[in-house]
């Protein structure tokens, strides 16, 4: 990930490398950030809260919330220059505040730790559908058959654990020997590629003769279908997606030179991720609606509709294939990016070295995953938090899921936000960040207050519902 470029000529002194340039930089966080989140999990969750208002409230939390954080974290690692850990209680020495704001680093290393774990299934599953693609499965498939094929998938513990182990393996294997090349180079090529077959494929949705109510599911807000639960699973996804809350940011940002733009970086990126989940949304939901399926069909919704829309449209199986390659490319760059802080931070702290932390952490990881997959079949009846209505048929896949995004990435944000807006010193910030003056003014009063604020009104409301 890093070269020895003279970084004193940016006029830093650390002894760390940087990145290569400031696009290298974006194309990582790009990378991280647009993933599963954008293509599997954002249409799912717009369809089981509701469609418009539910896309409203989370692109409100994109702008007001997700950007301003993004910023926050860079800035956080750039000024530390260590593994986030590290770098959050150099800052605060610093600025004479307590160490102990390190805690949310710390939330947010295990929230990643966690989230790889079923990341990594997911993975798989996609991963899965490259065969089926290339073998023409997807062909003439009818809403049973693509049933069928996704039901035999989640129902063969097996067939799941080989694709998590590849997937944890691959993820493994480019973070053991440091990202730099393999990563620039995927997310240079793929991630524009990946664009490009989303459009395809949102394409064929405007000839199915539903686009239209697609697109008012997903643009006309009826906000008596939102329930505070909603709120804040927006809340949580506006983290998830953009990678936020897991400290990934900040290390990622510790690699970064002075002289690029913390704000217009924050920027590019956010609006990239949003504009990925929208084409994935206004791609599967015209499939949903001509198909008669349910929109609120859960983590299997674009398995059980884009086989369909592929089986259906000319050259489908090699649209098909090339779509779940990309998706797993998509998934892989922001695996890359879980696993790489807890790598770094294992690595500082033990004698085991670059691979061995990162065979370590990606064992321990996958171990975990399979909690995960037993949850998909033979443990689908085991929901430990059934006694509480909200996580009545939750199973344990479903609560890490549901507790990491929705509280663990948002706990860690609002301490992130909380530090940099009270604790750190405004002229350090204003020097650093990359605002001009007015922006630098909306920036600082959302980062103090209407972060920290939203986040807590959002878990105090749902605490009382
Ligand atoms: N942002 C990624 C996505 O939307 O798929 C997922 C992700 C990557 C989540 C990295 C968390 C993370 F730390």
């Amino acid at each position: 990930m890093t070269q020895s470029n003279p970084s004193a000529a940016n006029g830093d002194t650390s002894s760390r490398g940087l990145w290569s340039s400031r696009l290298a930089f974006i194309l990582a966080v790009t990378g991280s950030s647009v993933g599963l989140g954008n293509v599997w999990k954002f249409p799912y969750i717009t369809g089981e809260n509701g469609g418009g208002a539910f896309v409203l409230v989370y692109l409100a939390c994109i702008a007001v919330i997700g950007i301003p954080i993004l910023m926050a974290e860079v800035f956080l690692g750039r000024n530390g220059r260590h593994n986030p850990i590290t770098s959050m209680r150099l800052v605060a020495e610093r600025n004479l505040a307590s160490p102990l704001w390190r805690v949310s680093a710390i939330v947010g290393m295990i929230a990643a730790f966690v989230i790889l774990s079923f990341y990594s299934v997911i993975g798989g599953w996609a991963a899965a559908y490259i065969g089926h693609g290339a073998t023409g499965d997807f062909v003439g498939g009818n809403p049973d058959t693509i049933n069928a094929m996704f039901g035999n998938l989640l129902a063969s513990p097996g067939e799941l654990l080989l694709w998590h182990s590849l997937f944890m393996a691959l993820v493994v294997l480019v973070v053991s020997r440091g990202l730099k090349k393999g990563l620039e180079r995927s997310v240079t090529i793929l991630m524009p590629a990946l664009f490009v077959l989303l459009l395809v494929a949102v394409g064929y949705a405007t000839t199915t003769g539903h686009f239209g109510e697609a697109v008012t599911f997903l643009f006309k807000p009826d906000f008596g279908k939102l329930s505070i639960n909603g709120v804040l699973i927006a809340l949580g996804h506006a983290f998830f997606t953009l990678s936020l809350g897991m400290a990934i940011m900040m290390a990622y940002g510790s690699y970064l030179g002075r002289d690029v733009s913390i704000g217009r970086t924050a920027v590019i990126v956010g609006v990239t991720d949003t504009l990925v989940a929208l084409l994935a949304g206004l791609a599967i939901f015209p499939v949903v609606f001509a198909n008669n399926l349910e929109a609120g069909a859960g983590p299997g919704l674009i398995f059980q509709t884009l086989p369909l829309a592929f089986g259906q449209m000319p050259m489908g199986s090699v649209f098909g294939t090339l779509f779940f390659v990309l998706l797993v490319f998509a998934a892989w760059t922001s695996a890359i990016s879980l696993l790489e802080p807890v790598v770094e931070w294992v690595e500082e702290k033990t004698t085991l070295g670059r691979s061995g932390s990162a065979m370590l952490v990606g064992f321990l990881c996958w171990a975990l995953g399979i909690v995960s997959i037993l949850s998909l079949n033979l443990w689908s009846d085991v929901t430990p938090l059934a006694m509480f209505e909200r996580f009545e048929g939750k199973t344990f896949f479903d609560l890490m899921d549901y507790f990491t995004a929705n509280v663990m990435l948002p706990l860690s944000g609002m301490l992130t936000a909380l530090f940099v807006g009270w604790c750190v010193a405004r002229e350090s910030l204003k020097k650093d960040v990359g605002l001009d003056g007015k922006l630098f003014g909306v920036w600082y009063g959302l980062t103090r207050y209407v972060t920290p604020v939203a986040v807590a009104v959002v878990f105090v409301y749902n605490l009382l519902s």
